[in-house]
């Protein structure tokens, strides 16, 4: 959380996303919204469109990624993440972050990548238990490097994304070991003050793939009619009767984006007594959502009426984006004392 952070030190912020649709709430509780908190903040910031990762397990798709990448330009900027403020860049146009990747190979054995959760749960998913990409299995370094790449102090992500961090925490250390010198710092996660944001339909992930979703680019009326579609409680079948607050998708976004927490308080009051329809309260919710996407669909649909100025946005930032990571990567091969022809 933020109120944790240090800002007399130097924060410096790396994060990305995988680009293969259009983002959504989740993103935007999980992530997003700290970002633009550490935008404000003054903390330096670097934001990735995470290409290459996408292509770890989206190599028959490389079309689905590249109309993707526009895409969450343009939700960065309708979120407000401000170009001028924090370097926003594609992965891919920055080979040094693959350099460093091919480096960190050698730090990590592949049974601590086989143990990462995450990799785990998403072998699973996606049927990669008998034939996996190696460069799947990998993702976790090129993100170590993605992070450490920068110097990154602080990583906003969800909670998934938390053995990565560890291992990005364990390369750093043990770069800095073989160097004996503090070259990188060992990067921490910034979790947001909102859990996981679950589906419309009660189940425990918002995803794009599930199509349980609300996301940045839906109008108004697909916003009503998606939350007229929410799990709420299936017992609570008359307005008089009592309900539960709890497993509630209607409270559970409430509570993540609901500004007014004595209401948002006093509503479960009144819905765990009974007397309040789910009608009434989805209302509530409508005008919560469309008060908040309304203007950054807005903004994003001028940002996505412009593909060249994001593509400038994208090559200005890579450009950037290179400078820093050839540096630090100097540092860490001199540091390793590898043999670098002049
Ligand atoms: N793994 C992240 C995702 O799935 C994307 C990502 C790539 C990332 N490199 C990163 C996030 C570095 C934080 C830091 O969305």
């Amino acid at each position: 959380m933020l109120r944790d952070i240090d800002f007399t030190k130097k924060v410096t912020v790396l994060t990305g996303d995988r680009p293969t649709g259009p983002l959504h709430l989740g993103h935007y509780v999980g992530s997003i919204r700290e970002r633009i908190r550490l935008q404000e903040a003054g903390a330096e910031c670097f934001v990735m469109v995470a290409d290459a990762q996408a292509y770890t397990d989206n190599i028959e798709n490389t079309r689905k990624v590249a109309e993707a990448i526009p895409q969450v330009v343009a939700d960065y900027i309708g979120c407000g993440i401000d170009p001028d403020r924090t370097t926003v860049f594609l992965q891919s146009a920055v080979p040094e972050l693959a350099e460093l990747t091919m480096l960190y190979m050698n730090f990590t054995s592949v049974s601590r990548l086989e143990r990462n959760p995450t990799i785990r749960e998403e072998t699973r998913q996606r049927g990669y238990e008998m034939v996996m990409p190696s460069g799947f299995l990998c993702y976790p370094i090129a993100q170590a490097a993605d992070i450490t790449g920068f110097r990154a102090t602080h990583v906003p992500v969800g909670e998934d994304q938390l053995p990565m961090i560890e291992l990005a925490q364990e390369t750093a250390a043990k770069v800095n070991r073989a160097a004996a010198r503090d070259i990188l710092p060992e990067p921490v996660a910034v979790l947001s003050t909102t859990g996981r944001l679950p589906g419309i339909d009660g189940k425990a992930k918002a995803s794009k793939s599930l199509g349980n979703a609300i996301h940045l680019l839906d109008s108004d009326a697909e916003i009503e009619r998606k939350v007229m579609m929410m799990y709420t409680d299936p017992d609570h079948l008359t307005v008089a009767m009592p309900g539960k607050t709890e497993g509630n998708v209607v409270f559970a976004y409430l509570d993540a984006f609901h500004e007014d927490r004595d209401e948002v308080a006093a509503l479960k009051d009144h819905y765990t007594r009974g007397g309040l329809g789910d009608v009434k309260l989805k209302k509530l919710l409508v005008r919560t959502l469309v008060e908040l996407v309304g203007p950054i669909r807005e903004r994003r649909e001028r940002v996505i009426a412009d593909p060249k100025g994001i593509e400038a946005v994208l090559r200005k930032g890579s450009a950037a984006a290179r400078e820093r990571v050839a540096a630090v990567m100097n540092d860490v091969r001199s540091g390793l004392g590898i043999y670098r022809l002049a």
